[in-house]
């Protein structure tokens, strides 16, 4: 059913978490308006009735009002105590998470979402679910302070460095969402998107199993799903246009000049060093604003990484 302030909202397609939130949202904003509308009408009708009439009109001396004061003071203290048990009845229900949720684990980096399934399935800035079935993502930063939002489903988390933080969900349409980052995370922030894509029970188990088994194939094409699904392509284009790092177009033994104004030849070991540790030789023109991988990736998937860049020309 339609309220007043609905057009405020996004949609609602997870009633068992956004119900409490957005009932709480429409009660404040329509206590308000009744405020707004009843102290204006009575600022107006004070304004005429008590306009001075006369050079001698004086008004009475009043010392205090013992009802007006009482009333003044415990309606609106009621309303606060209803406001704050809303509020915490919701809170505890978005922190107690369904028995038979389905575990997905997420990671917020500089300027990406990782997303991995049960089975090795890994996705990047896209967040696969199945309907009808609550959903625990757990969460974690590789770098700074992320925070996860999906306005359709009113639960937003930050997600912190050297901790697990989680949300919960169960949406009740196929389709598609935003999930937004909310909180500074550096340049790239605002891009810094992915989308959930709600799939009916079957259509999402079949997905599973299509993805799952992790990355596979040849050195070369295990190093492109992983630069692909460790978002590179987010801050080093392939086809040589600009973005915040160098492109990987021709990348190999390309000359390249350093921000000190050495010049490296781009090899194994400077790929290497600037996987592990990107502040170390950053090129010229660029920012130092890459996360290091160290403790990331093992050396065989630098390998892999590294024979893909190889050919990329
Ligand atoms: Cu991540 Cu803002």
């Amino acid at each position: 059913m339609g309220r007043l302030f609905d057009f405020m909202l996004p949609d609602n397609k997870s009633p068992l978490t956004a119900d409490s939130t957005d009932g709480l949202f429409h009660f404040i904003n329509e206590v308000s308006l009744i405020f707004l509308v009843g102290i204006t009408i009575a600022l107006i009708y004070f304004a005429i009735k008590y306009k001075r009439k006369s050079e001698d009109d004086k008004t009475p001396v009043i010392t205090h009002n013992n009802t007006l004061e009482i009333t003044w003071s415990v309606i609106p203290l009621l309303i606060v105590m209803v406001v704050f048990g809303w509020g915490y009845s919701g809170w505890l229900n978005l922190k107690a998470v369904p028995n038979d949720a389905y575990e997905i684990q997420a990671t917020g980096y500089k300027w990406n979402w990782n997303f991995n399934y049960e089975n090795g399935a890994q996705t990047l800035n896209e967040l696969h679910v199945p309907k009808g079935r609550p959903i625990k993502v757990v969460m974690q930063s590789r770098d700074v302070l992320h925070s996860f939002f999906i306005p359709d489903y009113r639960v937003k988390h930050d997600v912190v460095p050297g901790r697990y933080t989680y949300v919960w969900f169960q949406a009740e349409e196929t389709g598609e969402s935003v999930i937004f980052c909310t909180e500074y995370c550096g340049t790239s922030h605002s891009d810094m998107l992915a989308k959930v894509i709600v799939h009916e029970p079957n259509e999402f188990e079949q997905w599973l199993e299509l993805n799952g088994g992790g990355i596979q194939g040849t050195p070369v094409e295990q190093g492109e799903q992983l630069v692909s699904l460790q978002g590179c392509q987010t801050c080093h284009s392939i086809d040589g246009s600009p973005k915040i790092g160098p492109t990987f177009k021709g990348i190999w033994e390309r000359e390249q000049q350093l921000t000190d104004g050495s010049t490296v030849v781009v090899d194994e070991n400077y790929i290497r060093e600037s996987i592990l540790y990107p502040g170390n030789k950053v090129v010229a023109g660029y920012q130092n604003v890459m996360s290091p991988y160290e403790g990331r990736l093992s050396d065989d998937e630098i390998t892999n990484i590294i024979e893909y860049l190889k050919t990329i020309n």
